[in-house]
């Protein structure tokens, strides 16, 4: 559990999290390692049939079998706790997709109603179409900028609201504060998908928030070479979201739990030097007569820019950018002509990648309008390209 009067910054709970002298040390023997091993497992050995017995009762943090963990995902998942002030504590996924999927299994129920913010990443509204869906469980997906509006879609029948901010693809910042305002106010439940902020630049339980989500896959691991998933939730919603994933044997392999632990750890500064990064180059692209719309939510010309100003403590390395004019070859051969830049999908690693996207085959509530409000349609599907910075200078 995260401990709301701890007045440590955020980068020194990143270093000092995960660390406890049970697992880092061996007993009678002074001194300690400073990071958890990798301990592997699957059958854990008992001294006698009464511990073996008695180990049932308990499992979170003990040794039990190998699918509820050792203390090298406990460390790291204690780690994210303690990024999320106000956390009762964290599972950890296979994937984002994973983290994402049981969160919502966890408070949903056939009859119920999920109001799913149309900038969601789009495997995100495809677990809604194609598992909730049949399950009873209706999606009604609505406007990223709703704000306090969110209120005239809610219905006896809703349950939960799914923010992402800032959108996928589309980038708008979301007034989480006015939203969650208004979901606490009739009992509904809240969660984010808060993997571009991260805990450092987007506190989500402090705003409100019941259940962040992070794909650890972009930020957290940060080197491209692990997946991983995580939920932290409060304690109202901690029980429901820890039996979920166990229910769903969902787990992670100690070595990929290390290298997450691993990558936490510097966080902070490949954040802000994915900030660094991104920021110089969108607002050169900004100035580029090539280049209709940069969006960033750090720049003006993001929706929902003045909430990330109100709101965020930075901004990470992944944007979007929208042409002026040109068609589908223009932007192939763009994307083909860059030099430091790889093709290929995932961010948040440490190398930079260029991307086409096309947020109009996932929005149902919202136009795309890549080129503004004042253009017309013709130029409403512009070529975009989304932009994952490295942390090189
Ligand atoms: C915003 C966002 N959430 C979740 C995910 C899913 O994460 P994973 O690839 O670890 O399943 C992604 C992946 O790109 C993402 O961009």
């Amino acid at each position: 559990m995260s401990d709301d009067s701890d007045n440590r910054k955020p980068a020194t709970r990143l270093a000092q999290a995960g660390r406890r002298p049970e697992w880092t040390r061996m007993p009678d023997q002074p001194g300690g390692i400073v990071n958890p091993p990798v301990w592997r497992a699957s059958t854990i050995l008992y001294d006698d049939v009464a511990h073996l017995r008695a180990a049932v009762t308990n499992t979170h943090e003990r040794l039990f079998y190998g699918r509820k963990g050792t203390p090298t995902s406990w460390s790291l998942a204690d780690a994210l706790t303690g990024m999320e002030p106000g956390a009762e504590g964290t599972m950890l996924f296979p994937s984002g997709v994973a983290a994402i999927s049981c969160a919502l299994m966890a408070v949903l129920k056939p009859g119920d109603q999920l109001l799913m913010v149309d900038s969601a990443y789009d495997p995100t509204r495809s677990f809604c179409e194609k598992m909730l869906r049949p399950l009873g469980i209706d999606t009604v997906y609505y406007d990223p900028l709703i704000g306090a509006g969110i209120e005239a879609l809610i219905s006896e029948r809703t349950r939960a609201i799914f923010l992402e901010s800032p959108g996928s693809l589309s980038f708008e910042v979301q007034d989480v504060p006015a939203i969650t305002a208004i979901a606490r106010a009739k009992g509904i439940v809240t969660l984010i998908d808060n993997t571009w902020a991260t805990p450092l630049f987007f506190s989500a339980l402090s705003h409100g928030v019941d259940i962040s989500i992070l794909s650890c896959t972009k930020y957290i691991v940060g080197h491209s070479d692990a997946m991983m998933g995580s939920v932290t939730a409060t304690p109202q919603f901690w029980n429901a979201v820890q039996s979920t994933a166990w229910l769903f044997g969902q787990m992670v392999s100690p070595d990929d739990a290390w290298l997450a632990a691993r990558g936490l750890r510097t966080l902070d500064v490949r954040l802000r030097r994915h900030q660094e990064s991104a920021l110089a180059i969108a607002q050169w692209l900004a100035g580029r007569p090539e280049v209709a719309r940069v969006l960033h939510p750090a720049l003006p010309s993001c929706p929902g820019h003045e909430i990330w100003v109100r709101d965020f403590a930075g901004a990470s390395g992944l944007f979007t950018f929208i042409l002026n004019g040109g068609d589908e070859a223009a932007r192939a051969a763009l994307i083909d002509s860059l030099r430091h830049f790889g093709i290929g999908y995932s961010w948040g690693g440490y190398e930079s990648l260029a991307l086409p996207v096309d947020p109009q085959r996932f929005r149902t509530a919202t136009q795309w309008n890549a080129a503004g409000p004042a253009v017309s349609d013709a130029l409403s599907f512009a070529p975009a390209l989304l932009i994952r910075t490295s942390i090189r200078p």
